[in-house]
């Protein structure tokens, strides 16, 4: 097979990144997003840990129709039957089960011998396969596991109809040749091998999830899991988008191909990271600010003269749109509607009136407007239309002399209309203090940044918060000219995100 399948667990372990937290609606917005991306699996969530996941592992079963559709289950009967129950309505459903394999986790976590957890693995496969024909296994903490023993548990897996056997580096210990021989020697010992996929799934703890992952595809791995921006448990997994440009790029030497889009990865990369609140650092490959920056004047010199002299990939590949600019506040509703098919958004009659309001009152306050700036402006707008809480009137005073103040004015679910004002240290503690007063729920933020979307001192600001309530993180992001404004904005869209959680359950 000289394809490689794309199993994308942005949802799930990416997901399980700390602070990433996404409701339902969003989780579906990037599902739709990876189904045009191209991916060949969404593993959409774990249904037996929560309600709200088993409700959105079953509403992109329902909607999400290209991709085959996985629901993961720990090697429990309910876990099984509840990862089922989620993914059934799905064009192609999967059922994804896993089972610690180690001696450490078997000794020191689920306190079982080889014998048992052997025999668990094989009857969770087969209780999975009476329901669905798709059956993926994975011996958990598998690098850190003795060879024969793996082989044994996947010849056993296999012969109770896993179709997928997934060989995950839980701890990201693997050393690249260490673990590519490691999967060479399970397609040379188990002898039902041909009868199921060799996946992958590494973590990044020593920065080797994509080292890792391409040596396993050497060796003849055939699907690989991986997230967007490569965020997931503790340092992440291995990132889909170094994943396939690598296999692009230098199909010279790996002579495979993937099925994704490539030019739709920088809308999905944003995408993930406005909805989670993980900001991309500016030195990612492929999609951070700087991967196609040169600042050195002898680079510079050369890609003006050929790009290839120092650019090995072209970053329209990657759907990296021009920085250059493109409106000002002459310009009409046409060609902003214009601009925005050709950025590949297609937005409902009503929400391009939205979209083309905001541009207008953002062209009055910036005169270039730059394909970022439209993107966070967009990106601005669908946050608003989530909202449970609406910023109606906002009004601030501070200065090195007065004591900060702000005045808020607040809509309220029900349509009321509510104020208050506050002191605070400075004029986003006020703000943050009066908009409290209002919506009276206790939480403590423990995380504020701004950033600049573009250069210059008009440029927009966008913050990103996070707040805390019992236990769980909800992040919240912001955009304006006016950073108090874009504070206030993530507060409330933190805050929103809070109270749709606590509804929902
Ligand atoms: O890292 C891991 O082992 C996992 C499994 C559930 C595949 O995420
Ligand atoms: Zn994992």
């Amino acid at each position: 097979m000289d394809r490689v399948i794309i199993f994308d667990t942005t949802l799930r372990d990416g997901e399980q990144a700390a602070g990433g937290t996404l409701n339902i609606q969003e989780k579906l917005q990037i599902a739709r997003r990876l189904e045009k991306l191209g991916v060949d699996v969404i593993e959409a969530g774990f249904p037996i840990t929560s309600p709200g996941d088993y409700e959105a592992v079953r509403l992109i079963a329902k909607e999400v129709r290209t991709p085959v559709i996985c629901g993961l289950a720990h090697a429990s009967p309910e876990a099984v039957d509840r990862a089922w129950e989620a993914v059934k309505v799905a064009a192609r459903p999967r059922i994804h089960v896993f089972l610690s394999a180690s001696d450490i986790h078997l000794m020191y976590q689920l306190k079982r011998s080889r014998e048992e957890i052997l025999e668990m693995a094989r009857s969770m496969v087969a209780r999975a396969k009476k329901y669905a024909d798709d059956v993926e296994f994975s011996p958990m903490d598998a690098s850190r596991t003795e060879p024969e023993y793996i082989h044994q548990v996947l010849r056993a897996v296999i012969d109770a109809g896993a179709t997928t056997v997934n060989i995950p580096d839980t701890v990201g210990y693997a050393i690249p040749e260490e673990f590519g021989r490691r999967i060479a020697g399970i397609f040379r010992s188990v002898p039902n091998i041909s009868r199921a996929v060799v996946s992958v799934h590494c973590h990044n703890d020593l920065g080797l999830a994509v080292a890792n992952s391409l040596e396993a595809i050497k060796q003849g791995a055939r699907q690989v899991e991986c997230t967007i921006n490569g965020i997931g448990e503790r340092a992440g997994n291995a990132s889909q988008e170094e994943i396939v440009m690598a296999l692009r790029t230098r199909r010279d030497f790996f002579n495979l191909t993937t099925g994704i889009d490539t030019t739709q990865i920088y809308k999905t990369s944003r995408l993930v990271s406005e909805l989670t609140g993980f900001v991309v650092q500016p030195n990612k490959a492929i999609i951070g600010a700087n991967a196609f920056r040169h600042e050195s004047g002898i680079h510079q010199d050369g890609v003006i003269k050929m790009p290839i002299t120092y650019e090995i990939m072209d970053p329209k590949a990657v759907g990296i749109p021009a920085s250059s600019l493109v409106l000002g506040k002459l310009s009409g509703r046409h060609a902003f509607k214009a601009r925005l098919a050709e950025m590949g958004y297609s937005l409902s009659e009503e929400d391009l009136n939205r979209a083309f309001q905001a541009f207008k009152e953002l062209a009055d306050k910036k005169k270039e407007v730059t394909d970022k700036d439209i993107e966070s402006l967009i990106a601005e707008e669908q946050r608003t239309v989530s909202e449970v809480y609406h910023i109606d009137r906002l009004q601030v005073t501070c200065g090195d002399r007065g004591i900060p103040t702000a005045a808020v004015r607040l809509v309220a679910p029900d349509g009321q209309v509510v104020a208050d004002a506050a002191l605070g240290t400075g004029p986003v503690d006020a703000v943050y203090k009066a908009i409290n007063r209002l919506v009276g729920v206790p939480n403590k933020l423990t995380e504020f940044s701004v950033n600049s979307v573009t250069e210059g001192i008009d440029a927009i600001g966008e913050v990103l918060i996070r707040i805390e309530t019992d236990g769980t993180t909800y992040t919240g992001r912001g955009a304006d000219t006016d950073i108090i404004v874009a504070s206030a904005k993530a507060y409330m869209n933190a805050l929103n995100r809070l109270l749709t959680a606590k509804k929902t359950g």
